[in-house]
């Protein structure tokens, strides 16, 4: 496409029609490792990632080839399964930047962690990382397998900070996908950014040359949030309410202005006694471009559910997860959601940002043109 062609090419996973399934994992690097153990660790994982994502075991000699004395080098689990659509996507955090890798000054500016947002509710186990990796895949065992062996490859040199596993995708990337409903029963993705529409790629997504650093040209942020969802108060509120709240109506997901799902949302019409048809508060005002001086996201999060509460709740949410050109433009996303009447029935539990770099060349690792 063209922003490839001007940027150099995209790590897969951003743009690829949404798969079913997740799993997200969070490392950080080991103590005392260095900007050589980091350089093959990516290495590693570039290698046995691209083969993966062909749907190959993570070497040659796999689970059942090599020797019957030693651990198998791939696991097993995906033998026999399709590649599943498998994408793996690496991401760079803003702790990696230090003096252990000697990359004090390569951080991109405005590569921290997130400021604190109103009603954040952090875990500190479920946030931030030295590294990221995005599996996404059409069956969640070619996932899991997926985070599983990279996790084992990094033996000894980076450890799993945190994962987390999403089921049900809540956005679309493509025309042709239908748009998914979340865990609130709406559907979700209807105004996300689609694979063909480059300009708004360019606009929105893509880190260019000229924006820089030169090594994250054709690259993005990441921003993952794990956000609980307070499900059995929300499955108590009024249709009308929760209509409201989303600024949609659920049935088709059309606005409350009126139309269809894909008609435009008109935030001046009136609804009945002339107060305003798409509440000023609503999710869908709030996060608007027109609210937001005209940015746009690629979401790409997905629901998960694990298990239970003490209270017997269901411990549920969205694993929001966006790629955005520069961190600022989250930033103004979220703050314009400080008022957002969703708020009620959300909590943000977990969070990351990451640089998702370029895709490698042919024959090089993702990264390399960070560590030289
Ligand atoms: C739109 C749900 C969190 C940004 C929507 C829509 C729904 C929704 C139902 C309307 C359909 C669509 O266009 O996709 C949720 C839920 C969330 C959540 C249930 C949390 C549990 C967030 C967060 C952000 C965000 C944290 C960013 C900080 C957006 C944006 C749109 C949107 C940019 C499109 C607005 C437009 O252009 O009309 N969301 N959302 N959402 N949401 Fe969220």
């Amino acid at each position: 496409d063209a922003a490839a062609a001007t940027t150099g090419i995209h790590q897969p996973g951003i743009t690829t029609p949404v798969q079913e399934h997740l799993h997200f994992a969070a490392y950080d690097m080991m103590a005392r490792t260095t900007r050589d153990d980091l350089a093959e660790l990516l290495s590693d994982w570039t290698y046995a990632a691209t083969r993966m994502m062909q749907g190959l075991e993570v070497t040659a000699t796999g689970a059942v080839g090599g020797s019957p004395e030693a651990p198998p080098d791939d696991t097993g689990e995906a033998l026999g399964l399709p590649a599943s659509n498998l994408t793996i996507t690496f991401g760079f955090g803003p702790s990696l930047f230090d003096a252990r890798f000697g990359l004090e000054d390569q951080r991109p500016d405005g590569l921290e962690r997130l400021p604190a947002f109103l009603g954040d509710d952090l875990d500190p186990l479920r946030s931030d990382g030295d590294l990221c990796i995005q599996a996404c895949a059409d069956d969640p065992q070619v996932a899991v397998h997926a985070i599983r062996n990279l996790s084992r490859i990094a033996f000894g040199r980076a450890t799993i900070r945190w994962s987390q596993l999403g089921f049900g995708r809540t956005s679309k990337t493509t025309s042709e996908q239908t748009t998914p409903r979340n865990l609130f029963g709406f559907k979700d993705g209807t105004a996300n950014i689609l694979a063909d529409d480059t300009a708004a790629l360019d606009e929105n997504v893509w880190v260019s040359a000229s924006e820089g650093p030169a090594w994250l040209a054709g690259g993005s942020y990441l921003v993952a949030r794990r956000i609980s969802m307070l499900i059995e108060t929300w499955d108590r509120t009024r249709l009308a309410e929760q209509d409201r709240v989303i600024g949609r109506d659920k049935a088709k997901g059309a606005p409350l202005s009126g139309g269809d799902e894909f008609t435009a949302p008109d935030f001046a019409a009136t609804g009945s006694a002339g107060a305003p048809a798409i509440d000023p508060r609503s999710h869908v005002r709030r996060a608007h471009p027109d609210t937001n001086g005209g940015i746009r996201l690629l979401r790409r999060g997905y629901n998960f559910v694990d298990g239970t509460t003490d209270l017997g709740r269901l411990n549920a949410g969205l694993f929001f997860l966006s790629f955005q050109k520069s961190p600022q433009r989250y930033i103004t996303v979220q703050k314009a959601l400080s008022t957002d009447a969703m708020n009620e029935y959300v909590r943000h539990v977990g969070s990351g940002l990451w640089a998702v770099p370029p895709a490698p060349a042919a024959g090089s690792s993702v990264g390399a043109g960070l560590l030289g």
